[in-house]
């Protein structure tokens, strides 16, 4: 399939793997390259610019695609040295990098003289626009519904993916509860150009984390998330937990005088007990509502595969079936 996406970032398939703490490692990245899509190194995962760089070093000993490094900008007081790490990913050559969190505009000097293209993700239309104004070649529009943080907003992919193709002249993919076939159709269908994909990757037999995490995510269903932080306005939707219910809880005794404080032993610091040991209740960690969409562990080539015969599979026969000359009518359900 081409599309502004496939093109810009030379991948044969339009979709793409978000960055994710302690699960966008060379082992995910690579095997979503190797498979077609755009694999992400999640830069901050790496507790120093020397760690990214070998990341960067060993995914490319499992792949010759692209693959791309994501960074995530967070609050100035937290800062961790980016320049470094922006240096990490131009000494590596990675040409592709997924920023997210606060406006990346102070750095985009440094990622444009490195050649590097940019793609933003970002959860409202206006901050896609903001975006576009300071140079990002592609955005990633994060609806209300994704694993993460969704923003303050709150607008799901059916009204923000059509408001997004409206304004914006830069191509984006959809992000947010994308899972399969259907996502991908839907996505293009409402003006994207592919689409980004977070929790149905953590579901696959190479995403390197404990199989308690994948298992969670098989038997979850779309009510099983939950939205925390809210009055920080740092709102992230998780799976619901042990951690999720006390952090529920604190943050309805405390109200609106919530402080970060109150709450940081449950949302800070033990995702790597998460991902690695598979202490399911060990903090407050990610998800999205597309868990309700996930119901095997295939490898990634087996998912992307399967995600584009289909899409291809809806288009040719589903949705022209529906047009008036094309013959009697198509079985109803999807092909
Ligand atoms: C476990 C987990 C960790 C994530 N960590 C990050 C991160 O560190 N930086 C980032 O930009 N996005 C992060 N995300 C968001 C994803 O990149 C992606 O935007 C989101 O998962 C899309 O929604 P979906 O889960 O419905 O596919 C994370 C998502 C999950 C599920």
């Amino acid at each position: 399939m081409k599309t502004a996406i496939t093109e810009m970032f030379g991948i044969r398939h339009p979709i793409i793997q978000g960055g994710m703490h302690f699960v966008g490692l060379a082992e995910l990245a690579s095997a979503v390259s190797n498979a077609g899509g755009l694999g992400i190194i999640t830069g901050l995962t790496q507790r120093t610019p020397e760690l990214l760089a070998r990341e960067i070093t060993r995914c490319r000993e499992m792949t010759d695609q692209p693959f791309g490094v994501n960074l995530t900008f967070l609050p100035a007081f937290s800062a961790p040295p980016y320049p470094e790490y922006i240096a990490a990913i131009r000494e590596g050559g990675v040409k592709i990098v997924e920023t997210a969190g606060r406006n990346p505009e102070q750095y985009m000097p440094a990622l444009k003289a490195a050649g590097i293209k940019v793609i933003h993700k970002c959860t409202s239309v206006r901050h896609s626009l903001k975006a576009e104004r300071i140079g990002c070649d592609a955005v990633s529009v994060d609806g209300f519904e994704c694993g993460g943080h969704p923003g303050e907003d709150d607008v799901p992919n059916m009204i923000l993916l059509p408001r997004a193709a409206e304004e914006l002249t830069i191509p984006f993919v959809a992000s947010g509860g994308m899972a399969d076939g259907r996502s991908l159709v839907a996505a293009l269908a409402m003006g994207a150009a592919g689409m980004n994909m977070g929790t149905r990757f953590i579901a696959t037999k190479e995403a390197p984390v404990h199989d308690n995490v994948k298992q969670a995510l098989v038997a979850a269903t779309e009510l099983d998330t939950r939205l925390v932080m809210r009055a920080l306005r740092n709102t992230e939707r998780v799976l619901r937990n042990a951690s999720v219910d006390r952090v529920l809880e604190i943050e309805r005794e405390k109200g609106g005088a919530l402080k970060i404080e109150d709450i940081r032993d449950h949302v800070a610091g033990a995702y790597a007990k998460v991902m690695r040991e598979g202490d399911l209740d060990a903090c407050v960690w990610s998800c999205g509502m597309v868990a309700g969409l996930i119901h095997d562990v295939p490898t990634v080539k087996e998912l992307i595969d399967r995600i584009m015969d289909e899409a291809e599979r809806l288009i040719r026969v589903r949705l022209t079936g529906f047009l008036d000359d094309a013959g009697p009518a198509k079985p109803t359900k999807a092909a």
